[in-house]
């Protein structure tokens, strides 16, 4: 009956019935997890509202409200509190058949949406230059949202729309044949940051070289065979620097996602004359432009995204219109994400506006920022080495198993060497990622090796830890029967059996949203009810019935923390 149902929606579908019945046709019902126990496990807070458009005295609409619900063989208890909330207690029958349902069905019993196309822009880095804090940030956040739409049956067409084009490939091929002579390519760039530095100063410092780097660039530009290899070499070094990174990560992108810069060259004429024709494009001091009339300067001026520059040459933004008229034309996506920094918010906007004006994009089509904040030190500045260079991500995640190493170690000075590794490479970089990912991804965070190491609190290892707890109990019980009954008598058992059931509603919080952390908050409130489970209610120690029910239980918590982190990208081990 209730199966294709996450419970918000099915609470929803009754409240909102109940509503009509009452005379309120349309209002919305407004469903949420109880603030406290003591108002049950959900509100319906619609009450007020629909009260208040209808003149009506609020507590009475409520009593009316709830004379037509209908939650028969969903909940134990409905009252009414305050000016009109409506609190629902679910019947333990209820959540124990959604318990054996999730446990016997696939997926976790999380029902499945209409099935989309979703184009995901992320990682996305710059090959001059090595990949920063913005750019781990934009492949951690775009991986989880890209696993977590897989999950719930969307099509994920993951785009790495790197930065492989630009008139600094010129300084920097033409830089990479006076290099190599003596070392070979692969040393000659085992450092891209100190690489460009040193060619933006042969660049300042010999108007010579100057010169060879501007006839670069037009041969790139042009075709040149022998420039284009070199240009190629160089994003193969630059790229591969990327897929160490995510190697580390365990992060899937591979080269087939990649759809950089360059990949619309040729797109680009096109594009301009199109918005010409459009009467779109304008020219203003020598450049093309399109104004916008819905982006206005503060002193009420449109603003301008300039397509094409006076010397003749393309932008960013341009490259964006084809990338999104690619994406929604070729690649048939009904929602586009771009998991970029925060800082490009205008960009998007104003790119999303003229796509939709030159009619690249329908109304049908969703087109999304996922903005990110700053990666800031615990000085509270933005994350950088202590002499202020950029932060090499492989340094900074091997740091990361590096200290996990030996925490682990620690805790379990017997087990080998290799699996101490193992564990710690987990933990490490779960922890990094969680400390990121749990974060309204929207704000800045600071970067701190002891609040994400924590074995206590808000971290990875936290989560992790709970799962090794609720695997080893049913490693240790042995044979498991899966079809016995599931009774839930103990409060913990209930409230364990309770966000069980909340998964559903978590990963579609974190789909609509494109936010991560409603899934780490979701994972984090199932550890802690999963403790007080673990401390109250003795499993191995009970008997029949009872220990049949509560390894149940287990089990299902301990699969839900296994795939909730997973699809966060973070792996579990077994012991730690
Ligand atoms: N390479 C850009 C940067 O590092 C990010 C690209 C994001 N994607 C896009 N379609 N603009 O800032």
């Amino acid at each position: 009956m209730s199966r294709q149902l996450t419970l918000l929606q099915l609470l929803d579908v009754r409240v909102s019935a109940a509503l009509a019945a009452a005379g309120c046709e349309g209002a919305p019902a407004v469903i949420v997890r109880a603030a406290r126990p003591e108002f049950g496990d959900f509100q319906a807070n619609g009450v007020m509202a629909a009260a208040k458009a209808r003149r009506q005295n609020p507590r009475e609409l409520a009593e009316q409200v709830v004379a037509h619900l209908d939650l028969a063989g969903i909940a134990s208890r409905v009252e009414i509190a305050g000016p009109g909330f409506i609190n629902i207690t679910l019947a333990p029958e209820f959540l124990a058949a959604r318990t054996a349902a999730a446990l016997a069905g696939e997926s976790l019993g999380v029902p499945r949406p209409q099935p989309l196309r979703v184009v995901i822009d992320y990682s996305s880095s710059n090959l001059a230059k090595e990949m920063h804090v913005g750019h781990l940030r934009s492949t951690i956040i775009g991986d989880a949202l890209a696993r977590v739409l897989r999950f719930l049956g969307h099509t994920v067409i993951a785009q790495n729309h790197i930065g492989d084009w630009g008139t600094q490939f010129g300084m920097l091929t033409a830089f990479l044949v006076e290099i190599e002579k003596g070392v070979g390519t692969e040393l000659a760039l085992s450092d891209l940051e100190d690489f460009y530095r040193r060619a933006k100063q042969r660049m300042d410092e010999d108007p010579e070289f100057a010169d060879t780097a501007r006839q670069y660039v037009v041969r790139l530009q042009g075709g040149d065979a022998e420039v284009q290899t070199l240009w190629r070499r160089f994003l193969d070094v630059s790229m591969r620097h990327c897929e160490a990174v995510y190697d580390m990560l365990g992060v899937g992108l591979t080269r087939a996602d990649l759809k950089g810069e360059s990949a619309y060259n040729d797109e680009l004429p096109g594009i301009l004359r199109d918005l010409q024709a459009q009467g779109l494009a304008v020219e203003s001091d020598g450049a093309q432009v399109v104004f916008l009339d819905e982006f206005r300067s503060k002193e009420g001026q449109a603003q301008a995204y300039i397509v094409q520059k006076q010397d003749g040459g393309y932008l960013y933004s341009t490259t964006d219109l084809a990338a999104l008229r690619h994406r929604v034309r070729d690649l048939g996506a009904h929602r586009v994400l771009y998991v970029v920094d925060q800082r490009q918010g205008l960009h998007f906007q104003q790119l999303f506006c003229l796509a939709r004006k030159a009619g690249y994009v329908d109304d049908t089509v969703s087109l999304e920022h996922v903005g990110f904040g700053v990666m800031m030190g615990e000085d509270n500045k933005p994350f950088k080495t202590r002499s202020g260079g950029t932060v090499k991500l492989c340094e900074l995640l091997k740091e990361a198993a590096e200290r996990a190493f030996l925490l682990v170690t620690q805790k379990n000075p017997d087990l080998p060497e290799d699996a101490r590794r193992d564990i710690a490479h987990a933990v490490g970089v779960g922890a990094v990622k969680f400390a990121d990912l749990s974060k309204n991804r929207a704000s800045d965070y600071v970067f701190s090796w002891a609040s994400m190491l924590a074995f206590e609190g808000y971290t990875a290892p936290y989560l992790q830890y709970a799962y090794t707890r609720s695997s080893k109990v049913l490693r240790d019980a042995g044979q498991l029967a899966i079809t016995a009954p599931i009774t839930l008598v103990d409060a913990p058992e209930r409230a364990l059996a309770l966000q069980l059931a909340c998964l559903a509603d978590a990963l579609n919080g974190v789909a609509k949203d494109a936010a991560p952390h409603h899934l780490c908050a979701y994972l984090f409130e199932l550890a802690v009810v999963f403790s007080r489970f673990y401390e109250q209610c003795p499993v191995l120690r009970s008997d029949g019935a009872v220990r049949a029910s509560r390894l149940q239980l287990c089990r299902l918590t301990a699969d839900t923390l296994r795939v909730g982190l997973g699809l966060l990208g973070i792996r579990t081990v077994d012991a730690m």
